[in-house]
């Protein structure tokens, strides 16, 4: 039997639910198709910054570093500052670990309900640089405090950040097989330096893809188009903020937040890849049992995938969307009265139906 190991991190709020309860199906999914998950579980958060004044240990990335992959609730605690938690966990693991790509998926499941009158079929991906763009924290303030004050934050853009995870995208619109399109964001005609390099490399690396159909947006337009013709996207490619703000639209539109999945790859493969839902610790309902779980479960289900356990990760996605279609067990986030663990039950049973 195949083995792989896990560092778990249920982290804060509705993580430390959504997580026990994800690794219930997913353990369901491996056993079927013969392969097996060691956890190793790690209690780092806000719970832990409370006692020690730090989010998680000293040598933390040297436990996660021979793992085979890293499974994340949600971190973040309404007593403690978000750059706190965001610099004091996600951003050290996302960039020693090299996870230059961050996938989002959206697909509107049948029986799940838009906010869009006319949707029609929605599955796409966003692929959302994750190292560097606006996110790289370079600047500074001058004459702080004082009335003159000024703050310099500057965009990092380099060629390989660029041309890896552009790339990247290709290979996906490629395997996935579906419409053959990637778009790429910018914003190139007001940062003319940064996202110029951007659209250059991007034509560059579309030579070598001939099979792929481009289309290039400004984020503004992609802004709409997500509302006006979700259907048309295949694989979309933005830099750090853009595909953060575009990801949130691409999962709303999707239905709910509680469905939506992500992973951090890094697609070298030299470092673990961290897979977590894209909503956060929702202290507005935690500790109620109704946190819809769905997120968590197929972002493990896209782990699965990235182990190289296809089938069990297309199960664990056709099970989800199983559940959703028959409508019995929802959350209230869908409009139904089921809890967590009711729903979790459910997606279950169909992993192993
Ligand atoms: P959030 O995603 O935690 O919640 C937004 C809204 O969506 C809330 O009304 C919540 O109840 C609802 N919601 C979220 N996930 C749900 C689910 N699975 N089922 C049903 N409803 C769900 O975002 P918010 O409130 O802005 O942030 C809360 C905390 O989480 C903050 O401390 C924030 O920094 C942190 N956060 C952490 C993230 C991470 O760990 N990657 C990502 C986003 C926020
Ligand atoms: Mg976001």
């Amino acid at each position: 039997m195949k083995t792989f190991s896990v560092a778990v991190i249920p982290g804060d709020g509705v993580g430390k639910e959504v997580v026990p309860q994800a690794i219930r199906a997913l353990d369901a999914a491996a056993s079927r198709y013969g392969s097996h998950l060691h956890y190793e579980q790690f209690d780092w958060g806000a719970d832990y910054y409370f006692r020690h004044g730090r989010m998680m240990p000293e040598n933390a990335l040297e436990l996660l570093r021979g793992k085979d992959a890293i499974f994340l609730g949600a971190i973040g605690h309404p007593k403690i500052a978000d750059h706190i938690t965001l610099n004091g966990l996600l951003l050290p693991i996302r960039r020693t670990f090299d996870q230059f790509a961050n996938v989002r998926p959206a697909v509107l499941y049948k029986g799940v309900r838009s906010p869009l009158s006319n949707p029609g079929e929605i599955d796409m991906l966003v692929v959302r640089e994750n190292t560097e763009g606006e996110y790289a924290q370079v600047g500074g303030f001058v004459h702080q405090d004082h009335p003159g004050e000024v703050a310099i934050q500057t965009g990092v853009f380099t060629r390989q950040g660029v041309e890896r995870v552009v790339r990247f995208a290709f290979e996906l619109a490629r395997k996935r097989n579906r419409k053959k399109r990637l778009t790429s964001v910018t914003k190139s005609n007001a940062q003319g330096f940064g996202l110029v390099l951007w659209d250059r490399v991007f034509q560059m690396v579309a030579a070598e893809y001939p099979d792929i159909e481009t289309e290039s947006l400004l984020v503004d337009a992609a802004a709409m188009n997500f509302i006006r013709r979700p259907a048309s996207f295949d694989v979309v490619v933005a830099s750090n903020l853009f595909g953060d703000i575009l990801s949130d639209i691409s999962a709303i539109i999707a239905g709910s937040i509680g469905l939506a999945a992500s992973a951090n790859l890094d697609p070298t493969r030299r470092y673990p890849s961290m897979f977590e839902p894209v909503h956060g610790s929702a202290p507005d309902i935690a500790g109620r049992g109704i946190v819809n779980p769905m997120a968590q479960i197929l972002s493990g289900g896209m782990m699965l995938e990235h182990l190289g356990l296809e089938e069990a990760a297309a199960k664990v996605e056709r099970a989800v969307a199983a559940v959703l279609e028959e409508g019995n067990a929802l959350t209230p986030d869908l409009g139904g009265s089921g809890t967590t663990v009711e729903v979790t039950d459910a997606v279950i049973r169909a992993i192993e139906a």
